[in-house]
């Protein structure tokens, strides 16, 4: 079994290499004059995992090169940060159902699929392959275990999010709870843990995926006012788009830490012992 990535995926699959004991192939990735793309692997084995986020149209355009040119070898497609996942249903009439389209593409091939935290389970029967979801929640419980706060209150930022909170929050015995949001007036929202108490604690918010900021920010604020300590942020997937992490930063965030499923500065928690669990399970 040989692991091969594309561009966006290099550090967790060498890392994912390094903790599963397999060999990482090197990938040419170049772009044509005209813009189309160019990948060409090494010499696949029998059974190769491509390891493989999806953060842009470049980076779907490359997985799906590489899965064709491992045709012949059995495929475990692991997609640690699945993009188009939060268009998982019609909104409206003339949209497309993004998940469906792009999870039916990928698994063109494809044996089996793994995801990590993936923003809707209800994304893997979409999937033309049997696909499994993991979890970093235990991960990130233990980074903020790291973080030497005193009795910390682990926050999701939604009742949506608060299984995810739950998770994070259980292995190390951390208080948890979830923002409930009040709205006073057509401009006036406020929002506060809906059972605890914000006042005088050390509170991580924590999340599957930070885009922008806003929600952070504003939550952040808003707890603050209420008496917070100070307020973290730790999520899965750090997409930051348009400013987000700056704006975090700005917002007053004392720390934010991501995972390497989308790789950057503040990718401190890797999920490549997660993967390796689930290739070789
Ligand atoms: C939404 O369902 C997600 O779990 C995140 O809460 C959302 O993507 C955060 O977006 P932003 O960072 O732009 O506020």
């Amino acid at each position: 079994m040989k692991i091969v990535c594309n561009e966006k995926s290099q550090v967790l699959a060498a890392r994912t290499a390094s903790v599963s004991g397999l060999e990482l192939l090197t990938t040419e990735f170049k772009k044509f004059p005209d813009g189309e793309l160019y990948i060409k692997t090494g010499r696949t084995d029998d059974e190769t995992v491509i390891i493989a986020s999806i953060t842009d149209s470049d980076s779907f355009i490359q997985t799906l090169l590489l899965t064709d040119a491992c045709e012949g070898s059995e495929i475990t497609l692991v997609i640690p940060y699945m993009g188009y996942a939060r268009q998982d249903k019609k909104f409206s009439e003339g949209e497309p159902v993004s998940a469906r389209a792009v999870a039916k593409a990928l698994s063109e091939g494809v044996s089996r699929v793994c995801t990590v935290n993936i923003h809707e389970k209800a994304v893997l029967p979409l999937f033309k392959a049997p696909a499994k979801d993991s979890s970093l929640a235990p991960y990130i419980g233990e980074y903020i275990r790291t973080l030497g706060l005193e009795d910390p209150l682990i926050l999701a930022p939604d009742a949506g999010a608060a299984d995810f909170a739950r998770d994070v929050a259980k292995g190390m015995s951390f208080d948890c709870d979830h923002l409930q949001k009040t709205r006073h007036s057509g401009t006036e929202v406020t929002m506060e843990p809906k059972e605890l108490e914000a006042a005088g604690r050390c509170v991580v918010i924590v999340d599957d995926i930070i885009s922008t900021g806003g929600t952070l920010v504003t939550a952040a604020g808003m707890l603050k006012q209420q008496g917070a300590q100070s307020v973290h942020a730790a999520c899965v997937h750090g997409v930051f788009a348009s400013g987000g992490f700056a704006r975090l930063s700005a917002g007053k965030i004392a720390s934010v830490v991501s995972s390497d499923t989308i790789e950057s500065a503040s990718s401190r928690i890797t999920a490549a012992e997660c993967i390796k669990n689930a290739i070789l399970n």
